[in-house]
């Protein structure tokens, strides 16, 4: 049974144990990735795509574990690259496979483009009577 710790971001530690093949599954990130063990434990991580690896709001930086934990993808790599505070020990929550124990950081910050209203635009936005009017046109 994996033991895994979160370490907040006030320092404290969280350890929860999973048995591999047990654990319900609700698709939020890989199976028995950190999101899975985080959703089923009720830890909140940030997953703002909902573990689909388009944001870096799961980002978590490892402290011990790295080689009980899933290969890193190329879809991985490229998306880690735009995480604030990115480490040598950086891995993404949702896609991370939890092998064997593992201790995991949460970083200070995280970029959530979502609640920033930055790069990613969900859904249409609501017309206004603004958009209606070409600009330069009086009314
Ligand atoms: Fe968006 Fe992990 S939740 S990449």
């Amino acid at each position: 049974m994996p033991k895994v710790t979160f370490i907040h971001k006030d320092g404290s530690r969280q350890t929860v144990e999973f048995e591999h093949g047990k654990m319900p599954y609700d698709g939020h990130g890989l199976p028995e990735s950190f999101l899975d063990v985080a959703m089923n434990f009720g830890i909140h991580l940030e997953h703002a795509c909902g573990g689909s690896c388009a944001c870096t709001t799961c980002h978590l930086i490892i402290k011990e574990g790295m080689n009980n934990l899933s290969d890193m993808e190329d879809n991985e790599a490229d998306r880690l690259d735009t995480a604030w505070e990115l480490t040598t020990t950086s891995r993404l929550g949702c896609q991370a496979v939890i092998k064997g124990d593992v201790v995991a950081q949460f970083p200070m910050y995280t970029r959530n483009y979502v609640q920033e209203g930055g790069g990613i635009q969900l859904g249409q936005p609501e017309k206004t009577e603004k958009d209606e009017k070409p600009a330069g046109v009086l009314p």
